[in-house]
């Protein structure tokens, strides 16, 4: 990846949290916006069969009449999925820092540029939130994660999907990228809801997780 090789912080290991600075935040803005025009890397579609997407159907469960938040969204090939599964969803909406990667994002999907970490959208507006390999990149993680949870109505669902933590030095990862231990962002996600838990996951249901990826599921 162009981008990654570019900017790659080399050190193989996690840099101790830095602060989203607005000059950060224009760095990581500016590299995914670059990075829109990468297909092959950033694609606009994906495999409905993946086990992060079906992950993320099955404990949403029917989303009819309901309000449902993608953040981190890229060109919202997760929230294309749900809303095709689910026409008759109330709204499905994708909030991303990269105005790039959002210009792919098509009705019925709304998108919103804007950060995790301040998202102008006001309390409890969501039944359903989710992050797909984004909140790695929010810096400013306990702001990002108060953040989806305040979105969240009580009782809401919310899915994160990243990166695990002593998998770090295997791919080559920007500066400002962090991953993260399961019991880690579980506790951070128990502020918050009432249940929270996690699991290793892999690309395909009937292959056994490597480890790399872990998913956090949780309700308000
Ligand atoms: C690896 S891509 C994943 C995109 C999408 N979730 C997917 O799985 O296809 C990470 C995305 O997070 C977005 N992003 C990074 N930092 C962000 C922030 N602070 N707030 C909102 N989006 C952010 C990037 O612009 C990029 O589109």
């Amino acid at each position: 990846m162009r981008w990654l090789s570019r900017i790659f912080s080399g050190s193989g290991v996690p840099k101790a949290s830095l602060g989203l600075t607005p000059e950060l935040e224009r760095r990581i803005r500016e590299s995914f916006d670059e990075s829109a025009t990468d297909e092959e890397h950033f694609p606009v579609t994906i495999d409905p069969r993946i086990y992060h997407v079906q992950l993320i159907l099955n404990y949403f469960g029917d989303l009819s009449g309901r309000r449902v938040l993608d953040l981190g969204c890229g060109k919202g090939r997760f929230a294309r999925v749900l809303a095709e599964r689910h026409p008759a969803s109330k709204l499905i909406s994708g909030v991303d820092i990269s105005t790039a990667m959002l210009a792919f994002v098509r009705p019925p999907l709304a998108a919103c540029a804007a950060t995790m970490t301040a998202l102008p959208l006001a309390d409890a507006a969501f039944d359903c939130v989710y992050a797909t390999e984004s909140l790695e990149h929010a810096v400013d993680i306990e702001k990002a994660v108060a953040e989806m949870c305040r979105v969240l109505k009580p009782g809401g669902r919310l899915v994160i999907i990243d990166k695990n933590a002593e998998h770090w030095g295997k791919l080559k990862t920007p500066e400002w990228e962090r991953w993260f231990h399961r019991a880690e962002l579980e506790k951070l996600v128990a502020r918050h809801c009432r249940t929270v838990s996690s699991q290793f996951i892999s690309y395909w249901e009937d292959v056994e997780p490597d480890g790399m990826f872990l998913a956090w599921l949780a309700e308000k």
